[in-house]
């Protein structure tokens, strides 16, 4: 039996590499175990800002915050462990990160705050409507099932703000969704490749699980594309693909190439959703 549980014995703090353990052992109980939290978690414990909430000397919850292009602080890596859900912690380490966050909009004025989310992560958008947050951005994100062939897609490094022209307002880098702006370019150059199939562009992130964002219009024979997208996951694997919603009309020739939405239902949906959270509202 454990003993009840007081919320006002959490300790919301900075991490440090010794909490290794305890954050593996969260995403164990997370997503069937399909949690990307491992694959970033050292890139994490070595940033600043990967806060942790402490509890009876054990990490059961974490988030982390980042600096993203054009003044945008941006909100991720929100887990509680299982054990430990519905008491009020997600919600304690949002408050107790936004006022943190103020602090740093103390100095920087411009300062927004944004996340990316699944369209059917409930808890998520529990927590964040009541914070006020706004969405202002909706993709479409694909999975298929992998091919054995590969080839070797063009890098493109002589890019400029052209990379933005079906997607005005936000880019996708994986789940991480920069400002379309000219200040964003050494940011995506750092941390995304761009590279050309066949005829299409296209981009990938180097953080976190991949997808590829579609630069360019859906090239007409879309089956002569899949090898060069499958060359970023390697032969076999399941390849993932954003599209941004004005290509709403191209989803049945996505489909047609067996391209399908996932979730239980495979409902077609703006499935990745960007969210701003108005600090005023805090
Ligand atoms: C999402 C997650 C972090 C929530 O953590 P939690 O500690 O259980 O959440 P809380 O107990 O603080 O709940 C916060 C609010 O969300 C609401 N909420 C929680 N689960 C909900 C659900 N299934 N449906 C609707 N609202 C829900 C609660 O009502 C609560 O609001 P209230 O106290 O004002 O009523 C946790 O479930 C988790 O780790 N999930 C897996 C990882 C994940 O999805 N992370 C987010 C990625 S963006």
């Amino acid at each position: 039996m454990y003993s009840m549980f007081k919320l006002e014995d959490c300790l919301v703090r900075p991490s440090c590499p010794a909490d290794r353990k305890d954050l593996i052992e969260i995403s164990r109980g997370i997503w069937e175990g399909n949690d990307y939290l491992p694959k970033i978690l050292d890139r994490w414990l070595q940033e600043d800002w990967f806060f942790v909430c402490e509890y009876q000397g054990k990490v059961i919850a974490c988030l982390k915050l980042t600096t993203l292009p054009d003044n945008v602080l941006w909100f991720e890596g929100l887990r509680v462990h299982r054990r430990y859900q519905g008491k009020g912690i997600a919600k304690l380490m949002n408050h107790q990160l936004m006022r943190f966050a103020q602090q740093l909009k103390a100095q920087n004025p411009q300062l927004t705050y944004e996340f990316c989310t699944y369209y059917k992560n409930v808890e998520s958008l529990a927590i964040t409507r009541k914070m006020g947050s706004q969405e202002v951005e909706g993709y479409y994100n694909l999975e298929r099932r992998g091919l054995v062939k590969t080839l070797q897609p063009e890098i493109i490094t002589d890019y400029g703000t052209d990379i933005f022209c079906n997607h005005p307002q936000y880019l996708p880098l994986n789940w991480h969704v920069v400002h379309s702006v000219k200040n964003s370019l050494p940011y995506i150059r750092k941390h995304a490749t761009v590279f050309k199939g066949k005829a299409g562009l296209y981009l990938v992130g180097s953080i976190g699980e991949r997808c590829i964002t579609l630069l360019s219009d859906l090239p007409d024979d879309l089956n002569a594309e899949l090898p060069y997208l499958q060359s970023i996951f390697g032969s076999r694997k399941r390849m993932s693909l954003t599209l941004p919603a004005s290509m709403s009309r191209q989803i049945p020739r996505l489909e047609a190439s067996k391209f399908y939405f996932w979730g239980e239902d495979r409902e077609v949906a703006l499935n990745m959703l960007v969210f701003r959270i108005p600090a005023q509202q805090l």
